[in-house]
């Protein structure tokens, strides 16, 4: 046996239920709050994440994968959405063909980190992205959609945090006092500490490393350091959740591990979750696109682990399964009768199976009922000499008899009296 790449994972049946719950609930949303889908490819450009993602990030420097192909060219599996959405919002000048862009993708994702409970090497994001709108009121809708999202699926202990980095007016005055009130303690903090304090001194807060907390507990927080036009535009979006009645919590150190973020920045974290509990995250990135080559627009998003919104799910979910049909037979006659009705339900667009095996009614009542059958159509020979089929409520365990002719119309009634059939 072969077995599957470590961090990658098969989504077998029983579970791809909860799967397509959670991908039905975000693409309901999406579309609700106005976004379309966009599909990149898996495969892009290093360099797209080199410079968007950014250098000095974990994600560029130690988790791609990465390799050159036989072209010649160095590829990598994409590691994030957000640079790749931006591509293709550029490429494809979609700035000039719908001017507020909302866009939402969903799709594996490839970064080589330790794996452990929430944390893969492949995995899946919702990814949503909003351009060309700056206004605080987007950043509390692109947030609300967030928490709606988490809402929607009934994941309990969930809770938002929220923060301001700030632009690239102020930044440079808060880095300046960060590392002004690091001072002599620098030497004393862990080495990729020292290495951030040199490449992006806000990374310091992302720090794990236990000795390090009580010195970066005493850091200054971005949110006194903003400029004023930063400062307005995080007070508007506290007002607009508070408006909202969504309950938020600042974390002054929620810096994020991404290059691009400006401005408002957020994570859902869900608590049951362990260790990796970041349920989704992402925030503002207005310089991101003229980065990459794009017109000056702004541009905010999220991105939420999918496993781990599945991990996440309450037992009680109330994941729909689609009702379906079961055909049993009596005998041969029966048997070619039968044939003949799943074909017939199956075109009439109701799903519906049959054992092919010959079996006796109770033994395939019993299967009708391992499968979840909401109604059973039964054919034998007395049923045939009468031009009729029985009936059953598998809920309710009643039979009736109907004329062959409304059988598929009848089937198709009971199957939709549970709203989820048409
Ligand atoms: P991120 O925080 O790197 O942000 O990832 C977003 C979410 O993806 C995380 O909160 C987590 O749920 C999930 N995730 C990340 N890494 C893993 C992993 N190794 N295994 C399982 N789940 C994982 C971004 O990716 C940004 N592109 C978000 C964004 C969009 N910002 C603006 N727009």
């Amino acid at each position: 046996m072969i077995p599957a790449i470590r961090g990658t994972h098969d989504i077998l049946p029983g579970d791809v239920q909860k799967w397509q719950h959670v991908e039905r609930v975000a693409r309901d949303l999406c579309e609700r709050y106005g976004y379309v889908e966009l599909r990149t490819p898996v495969i892009e450009r290093e360099e797209l994440f080199a410079k968007g993602t950014g250098e000095t990030t974990d994600i560029v420097q130690k988790e791609m994968y990465a390799f050159t192909d036989k072209g010649g060219e160095r590829v990598t599996l994409r590691p994030e959405a957000t640079p790749s959405l931006v591509r293709a919002y550029v490429e494809h000048g979609l700035d000039q063909l719908m001017p507020a862009t909302k866009l939402f993708m969903m799709g594996p994702m490839f970064r080589y980190e330790r794996p452990q409970k929430g944390r893969y090497r492949q995995f899946h994001q919702l990814d949503v992205e909003v351009f060309n709108m700056g206004d605080p009121a987007v950043d509390a809708e692109v947030i609300d959609l967030a928490w709606s999202l988490v809402a929607a699926l009934e994941i309990a202990d969930a809770e938002l945090v929220i923060n301001s980095v700030g632009c690239a007016a102020c930044r440079p005055t808060f880095q300046k006092a960060l590392l002004a009130a690091l001072g002599d303690d620098l030497p004393k903090l862990c080495q990729d500490c020292q290495r951030r304090a040199k490449t992006n001194p806000l990374r310091i807060y992302d720090c794990k490393v236990e000795a390090d907390q009580p010195i970066i507990d005493r850091l200054p927080h971005s949110v006194d350091y903003l400029c004023e036009a930063c400062a307005t535009h995080f007070a508007a979006v506290q007002r607009q959740l508070t408006d909202w009645h969504i309950p938020w919590r600042i974390s002054h150190r929620l810096v994020r591990g991404l290059d691009y973020y400006t401005r408002t920045t957020f994570e859902i974290l869900g608590h049951a979750l362990g260790a990796q509990n970041a349920l989704l995250g992402g925030g503002r990135y207005d310089g991101l696109v003229k980065d990459l080559g794009g017109p000056d627009r702004t541009g905010i998003g999220f991105a939420a682990g999918l496993e781990r919104l599945v991990l996440a799910l309450p037992e009680t979910a109330k994941i729909a399964a689609t009702p379906r049909a079961f055909v049993a037979a009596i005998g041969e006659d029966g048997r070619a009768e039968a044939l003949r009705l799943l074909r017939e339900l199956r075109q009439a667009g109701l799903p519906a199976q049959m054992e092919f095996e010959a079996r006796g009614v109770r033994a395939q009542l019993k299967r009708a009922d391992r499968l979840a059958a909401r109604v059973t159509l039964i054919v034998g020979g007395d049923e045939l000499a009468r031009g009729e089929v029985t009936l059953r409520d598998m809920q309710t365990g009643d039979q009736r008899a109907v004329p062959r002719a409304e059988a598929i119309d009848a089937a198709r009634a009971l199957l939709a009296r549970d709203g989820a059939h048409p």
